[in-house]
């Protein structure tokens, strides 16, 4: 563009490692979550959920909840206010074409059925315990294993859910070396540390509503289309989370039930869900079946991948963990066939979880290629390297930007992986078998059309404003980061609002598309708050830079100033005073453009992953992981390395320990709590280290970052896999990879 935009101040806090400018508020417990809403005297309201996993409600005795002292009421579908049943899609998220307590079907255990509303926590919760329900339960399908609905969806969030290329059995029948292996992902479930509130309060026929959501916007759809209210008529915040992960993402139906029960009762409403009902109420990850059939050389190219994916629904909504998507982009192989089928179970409906497909399909690919690296006696890595896609097989379109094989190179550099010895069981350190694992961690690079504004104040203040969230990822800082550099301002100088649907319009805060979404729209209104600031200081008769043409001025330690005399200089709360007006305020906005016509857009990465396993304890420990990791430029190293580690850690989880285990018979989630569903604690985390491949994507955005949210995770179980079978000679193909599973562990085993 012009000039004025090259005298922008060069890039000073883009890149650098900042502290989180939220870090202060949250430590010192300033920060208010949903549940700390600034509402006096809400009413509590604890949600009953189904016991039953198929049928309906035929009898409810409300007496006993309504004579307990404190109960204000009781809604179940015979008195809730009447809402319309939506369907999904990008503007209504609900996740379920099943309104809550609108009839007396019961599609799932944990469907909530009724809201008791109480003066107290303590008394609503009480009074939820004297509900009496009775029901017709109807023999229920929860099990992939006896499902009888299988559908085969066409397409899934706009992509072909079924592709092929090629003719994939001819090449696979005809390969010299052949793998053929079904691997298994339980169910797992998000478990973010905030549990899911609404405080949900009505005034003079308008809601507000503190949601923990990732999404205000999509939030505030549902609401005002339920209530049949102008979306103006309803506000929905959410300026902190404790983690989302996905579970925030969509819509699921108890922020409409808060609102209802604040509707009824006309007073304002918390509802708290408990961690028992967070297994069941909003939304968890598929379990998956995954056959992977892999035609190659015996030099180990490939000539064909068949990818099977069985995965589950619900019978109220629809959700693909779409496990075979990259497996399509991934390698240079002609010859492919993906295919999902999705069970229609009576269970709750699945979700997007951190990296939803991706997580599991790189899980099974990664197995697969370790399985045909050692199937042609070659160094997995080498197998790796030597199918890396120069271009999007998928599309035939050239990537953007793609540093995988660089990736490759530092992560084996820097973990010394030239030093593993080649055969299995072949390595004992201290009475432990010990073994190294590779795989390639992807995601694709997503964008969304974004706004946001910019307002610069007499009081020098930067406000920026847009509708995301900061999900515990560090968008606060990179969103005043990135106004900072355009502004020539310290980046502490500015105040980040974010999480208010009535800031300017901003995507779900899911993907890993909000750096790249809203980034560049901040940029934008900086820029243009930048240049209004440029005019006054120019035109103003008052300004020490009257007169300057503008590519003479430009913005330094927060004021513009002469770049010939830097001493001539005008602060913005001055140009602000200057140009009259109260403040200088602009609106940005950003938008993908034709370029996914034209290029592939996506990020890359290595996981190297040591694990020691002790045969006598029967103790499997992760000891080392690095992760390379290549998406464009990174806006703060801090919270993105941040962003690998928690991903790597989730990575061992999903590995060795997370399993949501149902009741076969009637789909109860009978660990459904932090006891029996198990995450990783310190013990289970080594020292991880991550590493980036700086190249910025400007053919993406202006910014040339893609996101760093979700890739971490991708990879890791099967890194993990893979080490374990060097370590043991055990291909475990079931996750989790607990004990039992390598228990007489041998070089005849796998
Ligand atoms: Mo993410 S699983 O798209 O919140």
């Amino acid at each position: 563009m012009s000039t004025v935009i090259e005298a922008v101040a060069v890039s000073r806090a883009v890149g650098q490692p900042l502290d989180r400018i939220d870090g202060h508020a949250k430590v010192t417990g300033a920060a208010r979550y949903a549940a700390d809403a600034p509402i006096a005297a809400p009413l509590h309201a604890a949600i009953v959920q189904s016991t039953i996993p198929c049928g309906r409600i035929a009898a409810i005795d409300e007496s006993a909840a309504r004579n307990l002292a404190g109960v204000v009421e009781v809604l179940t579908y015979r008195n809730a206010p009447r809402v319309p049943v939506l369907s999904f899609d990008f503007t209504t998220p609900v996740t379920e074409e099943l309104a809550p307590l609108q009839s007396d079907a019961i599609a799932y255990d944990g469907q909530h059925v009724a809201v008791v509303i109480a003066e107290t926590f303590e008394a609503a919760r009480a009074g939820a315990t004297l509900l009496r329900i009775g029901y017709e339960r109807r023999e229920a399908e929860v099990s992939l294993d006896t499902a009888r609905t299988i559908e085969h969806p066409e397409q899934w969030f706009g992509d072909d859910a079924q592709p092929r290329r090629g003719d994939p059995e001819r090449a696979y029948n005809a390969a010299a070396v052949r793998v053929d292996a079904t691997y298994t992902t339980p169910e797992e479930t998000h478990n973010p540390l905030e549990p899911s509130v609404t405080v949900a309060e009505w005034r003079d026929g308008e809601l507000t509503v503190y949601d923990a959501t990732q999404w205000v916007r999509g939030t505030r759809a549902v609401l005002a289309k339920s209530f049949e209210l102008d979306e103006e008529k309803v506000r929905v915040i959410s300026p902190f989370l404790g983690g989302g992960f996905g579970c925030k993402g969509f819509f699921w139906p108890h922020p409409l039930i808060a609102a209802m029960a604040a509707k009824v009762t006309n007073r304002p409403v918390k509802l708290v869900l408990t961690r028992e009902q967070m297994f069941t109420s909003c939304g968890y990850r598929s379990e998956t079946r995954q056959r992977v059939r892999i035609g190659a050389s015996r030099e180990g190219r490939l000539q064909a991948i068949l990818h099977d994916v069985l995965a589950e629904s619900s019978r109220v909504g629809m959700f693909v963990e779409s496990a075979g998507a990259v497996t399509t982009m991934l390698y240079d192989v002609s010859n492919i066939a993906v295919t999902h089928r999705i069970a229609r179970l009576d269970v709750p409906t699945p979700t997007a979880m951190r990296a939803p497909g991706k997580a599991p399909g790189t899980y099974a690919l990664g197995s697969a290629l370790d399985e045909l690296a050692y199937a042609c006696g070659l160094d997995p890595l080498d197998v790796l390297r030597r199918n890396d896609a120069a271009v999007d097989r998928s599309s035939g379109l050239p990537f953007s930007s793609k540093q995988l094989l660089a990736c490759y190179e530092r992560g084996a550099e820097a973990f010394g992986w030239s030093a593993r010895p080649k055969a299995p069981r072949a390595w004992r350190e201290g009475g432990e078998l010990v073994g190294w694992g590779v795989a390639t961690a992807t995601y694709p690079a997503l964008r969304s059309p974004a706004q946001a504004r910019v307002t610069l104040s007499t009081d020098g203040l930067v406000d920026v404003a847009s509708a995301t969230h900061d999900l515990g990822t560090g968008m606060y800082t990179i969103l005043a980061q990135i106004a900072a550099d355009e502004l020539g301002v310290d980046p502490r100088a500015i105040r980040v609002r974010i999480g208010d649907s009535s800031f300017p319009v901003a995507p779900v805060a899911g993907g890993s598309m909000s750096s790249a979404s809203v980034g560049p729209a901040v940029q934008d209104a900086a820029r243009r708050a930048y240049h209004e600031a440029v005019a006054i200081a120019t035109s103003s008769g008052e300004s020490a830079l009257h007169g300057l043409p503008e590519r003479d001025v430009e913005a330094r330690d927060g004021a513009l100033r002469s770049k010939a005399d830097p001493s001539r200089a005008v602060t913005y709360a001055d140009l602000v005073r200057l140009g009259g007006s109260g403040a200088i305020e602009a609106l940005g906005s950003a938008a993908p453009g034709d370029e996914d016509e034209r290029l592939s857009f996506y990020s890359f990465g290595a996981q190297f992953v040591e694990v020691r396993f002790d045969e006598e304890l029967a103790r499997l420990r992760v000891s080392r992981a690095l992760g390379v990791f290549d998406c464009g430029r990174i806006l703060n190293p801090k919270t993105a390395r941040s962003q690998m580690i928690g991903g790597i850690v989730w990575g061992i989880g999903m590995a060795m320990l997370e399993e949501t285990v149902r009741d076969p018979r009637y789909g109860a989630v009978v660990t459904n709590n932090l006891a029996d569903y198990h995450v990783p604690v310190n013990a289970d985390v080594p020292d991880i280290d991550v590493l980036f491949v700086e190249e910025p994507d400007l053919a993406f955005n202006s910014l040339g970052a893609r996101g760093v949210g979700e890739i971490g995770i991708t990879g890791v179980a099967a890194a993990i896999a893979n080490a374990v079978y060097h370590a043991t000679g055990v291909r475990v193909r079931d996750l989790p990879i607990v004990p039992e599973k390598l228990l007489g562990a041998g070089p005849a085993a796998g």
